[in-house]
């Protein structure tokens, strides 16, 4: 049941949150559990310190009150203990050798003793010993020191020879020093609460620098929070700004990464399907358009050879119209070439070598427009493809550079490898292409040529590298010039 309680309320909370209470609950411990152990350890220091002070004490007294002891002069023996009374001293008492007190003086708080055990410590044998007496509640109450107090044995008159007993010592007394261990229990009490606040400010400045912390530390983890709900809301051009160079911010960049390629897949399965859907449509109109066709220009050979007279004024006209079927027909041969390009048979084709006969059928014609024409072949390689639609790949590549450039200008072919395939690129300092019609250049039909282009190039071109396994791209600026980039893999 509790356990449910808190589970549900962990469940609740925030990562911030968690963090500041993990942290928070961590640093207190931590406060805790130092400001026990060093009340424990001065505890322990100041009763040692008490004792010792005690034992000195005792010595001192011992060995300075033998004269007053022998002579029985309480005054200098009082005025020799006077000076020795502390704060902590509650009771300072020297016994004759019998138990009886001789003399006494007392401190500010007086720890009352048992007087018979106090005695028995008179008849102890050994030269000094030490008690701590507690309370019923544990606490330490006071420490007893006591001291034998020796003088050394002198044969009475010995410089005058009537006694030869031999020198030596001999107990003259005790004395009985009662440290007051309340005191220090008054003190440390005072000290512990010194710390107990202390205590308090480090903890609330530990929190407060915790809190700072995870919330700084959280605050682009909130950015890439909100990044995500955008992208499942389906803005995919959404980018995280978070410039921190630790984790968080490596996360970020490459979650702007995935992001961008997410976006550029996304636009390649469009562009794909709208491809397909309309490469099915024309294989099927050409399909029905062919025959028809075939049976026109069969009339009109007819009607020209056998109807009608060479001078017939109609010639020009049925000329015309023939030439129009033809060109229905190319279009049409265009477009199922685009579709049935997905079955037709494969063999190994030497890059560079197709990519030459292209060059090479160009040449003249760039030269006689004064296109300049730059070759960088910097690599060849094998691919699985179809000669003639490879060879048709480049020359619609080349073609679509030299309409692109109005007079004089540049077209360069460069080829490389890259990552496993092969690159081929066809850059011209031509028109380039405008921003709007960069997303419709690969649809079928799509031209900014008029009557004189039929927007099949670069649908046709699409298909064929796209049934090759390979990728083209393009790269435009308008009034600068276009580069089309196509890859494909290798053998
Ligand atoms: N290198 C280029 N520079 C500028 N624009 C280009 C370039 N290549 C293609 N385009 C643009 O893309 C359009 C479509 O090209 P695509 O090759 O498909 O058709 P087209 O060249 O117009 O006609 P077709 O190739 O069928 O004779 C072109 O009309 C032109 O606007
Ligand atoms: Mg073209």
């Amino acid at each position: 049941m509790t356990e449910n309680i808190v589970s549900r309320f962990w469940a609740g909370l925030s990562l911030v949150q968690k963090s500041i209470i993990v942290g928070s609950v961590l640093f207190i411990a931590n406060a805790a559990a130092f400001t026990i152990s060093f009340g424990n350890i001065q505890e322990r220091y100041q009763i040692n310190f008490l004792e010792e002070a005690g034992t000195a004490i005792a010595k001192t007294i011992g060995e300075s009150s033998k004269f007053g002891i022998i002579t029985r002069n309480w005054d200098i023996l009082s005025a020799q203990v006077q000076g020795l009374l502390t704060g902590n001293i509650s009771s300072i008492t020297i016994l004759d050798v019998g138990g009886n007190p001789l003399f006494e003086i007392t401190g500010s708080e007086r720890v009352v003793l048992d007087d018979a055990a106090v005695r028995q410590k008179t008849l102890s044998e050994s030269p000094s010993s030490t008690e701590r007496l507690f309370d019923p509640n544990g606490s330490l109450h006071a420490i007893i020191v006591s001291q034998m107090i020796e003088s050394e044995k002198r044969p009475a008159r010995e410089e005058i020879g009537l006694f030869t007993e031999k020198a030596g010592k001999e107990r003259i007394g005790t004395v009985i020093v009662v440290m007051n261990a309340r005191q220090v229990y008054r003190e440390l009490a005072e000290s512990r609460k010194t710390f107990f606040y202390l205590g308090l400010l480090a903890i609330a400045v530990g929190i407060s620098i915790i809190v700072i912390f995870v919330e700084f530390t959280a605050r682009p983890l909130k950015k890439l929070v909100i990044a995500t709900q955008k992208v499942a809301d389906g803005d995919l051009g959404y980018k995280v700004e978070i410039d921190t160079k630790d984790e968080i911010g490596t996360l970020a960049s490459s979650f702007n990464t995935m992001l961008e390629r997410l976006k550029e897949t996304q636009e390649k399965l469009v562009m794909t399907e709208r491809l397909a859907a309309s490469g099915r449509l024309a294989a099927d109109v050409a399909h029905e358009i062919n025959n028809p066709l075939a049976i026109m220009k069969n009339y009109i050979y007819l009607m020209r050879k056998k109807r009608m007279k060479e001078d017939d004024p109609n010639q020009p006209t049925l000329t015309i119209i023939d030439g129009e079927i033809d060109r229905i027909s190319r279009i049409i041969t265009q477009f199922t070439d685009f579709y049935r390009g997905y079955q037709i048979p494969l063999e190994e084709v030497e890059i560079l070598g197709t990519l030459k006969e292209v060059i090479e059928f160009y040449r003249g014609k760039l030269k006689e427009r004064d296109i300049l024409l730059e070759e960088r072949m910097m690599g060849s390689g094998k691919v699985l493809a179809n000669r003639d639609k490879l060879k048709q790949v480049f020359l619609n590549l080349v073609k679509n550079a030299e309409e692109a450039i109005p007079e004089e200008g540049k077209i360069i072919i460069e080829t490389g490898r890259e990552g496993g395939r092969i690159r081929v690129s066809v850059t011209d300092t031509g028109t380039g292409i405008k921003a709007e019609d960069i997303g419709r250049i690969f649809d079928p039909f799509f031209t900014t040529k008029g009557v004189k282009g039929f927007g099949l190039g670069l649908s046709v071109t699409y298909g064929i590298i796209k049934n090759l396994g390979g990728d083209i791209e393009v790269a435009s600026e308008a009034g600068k010039g276009t580069t089309f980039k196509v890859m494909m893999p290798t053998i």
